[in-house]
């Protein structure tokens, strides 16, 4: 019996010693968007709720390199720059594209991805070339992601200039969902979700053309110049010792990348 207790003992004590380990480290917030697979997305991890994917990873690694624990919290994508600016979070990661205009509310750190913008249609559909969304007279319905730069670019290209109506969704997977009832025409999204939602999806196909490349980054607020060069230097050291490069295979292995 008292062995029994001191076993327990022991192992509170480790555990508590974990805990404290742990409770030593300063948390970093990451906000993230987590329906952009594989970049971020919920998967059940020993049954619990857990948002993996390479962005989650990659922060992992950045805080384990910095000495912070991570805490990701889910948001819609359009509150991330905002939840940045005020200080809610640490960083923004989300497979975050850099624009100019962000560059005006926030910081962004070196790149550590690309991004395309892509079109998904039905299989047969009269959409076949990305031209075919800005031909004169196109009248065509597209479901983008809100705020994103696939939501950006089709308002400036097509909705402003008369060429069709934008239809927002909070989510890429909702914008997927409803070109599959025939609610939009096709969905403007970037490469590797529309790889994804594709899979997932029968009857879907991804046009050979291509709207944007984009460079994906981690945005953090402009006052926190220390935490930009802090995570500069990680992601400098992660991407030389193989450490991200391993990170990004895992997820989007060569092969499939180069088809
Ligand atoms: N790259 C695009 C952008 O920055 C889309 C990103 C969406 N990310 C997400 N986690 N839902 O606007």
């Amino acid at each position: 019996m008292k062995k029994i207790f001191a076993l327990i003992l022991a192992a509170l004590f480790c555990l508590s010693g974990i805990a404290l380990a742990d409770a030593d480290k300063p948390e970093l917030h990451m906000g993230t968007n987590a329906n952009f697979p594989p970049y971020e997305y919920h998967e059940y991890v020993d049954d619990a709720d857990t948002i993996v994917g390479i962005d989650a990873e990659v922060a992992a690694a950045i805080c384990d390199y910095l000495g912070y624990t991570l805490v990701i919290d889910d948001m819609e994508f359009g509150a991330i720059i905002t939840a940045v600016q005020t200080g809610k979070i640490d960083f923004g990661m989300a497979g975050m594209t850099v624009t100019d205009e962000r560059k005006e509310s926030v910081n962004f750190s070196d790149t550590y991805a690309t991004g395309i913008q892509v079109i998904i249609v039905k299989e047969g559909s009269a959409i076949t070339t990305a031209d075919d969304l800005f031909a004169e007279g196109a009248n065509h319905i597209i479901g983008v992601q809100e705020s994103t730069t696939g939501d950006l670019y089709c308002t400036w290209d097509i909705e402003d200039e008369g060429l069709g109506t934008v239809d927002r969704y909070k989510n890429g997977a909702d914008a997927v969902q409803a070109l599959v009832t025939d609610k939009v025409d096709c969905v403007v999204i970037d490469n590797e979700p529309a790889k994804a939602f594709v899979a997932a999806n029968e009857g879907l196909i991804i046009l050979d053309t291509e709207y944007v490349t984009e460079d994906y980054a981690i945005a953090i607020a402009k006052e926190n110049t220390e935490l930009l060069e802090k995570v500069n230097e990680a992601l400098k050291a992660l991407t030389e010792d193989g450490t991200i490069p391993a990170i990004i295979e895992k997820y989007i292995p060569a092969e499939e990348a180069a088809e």
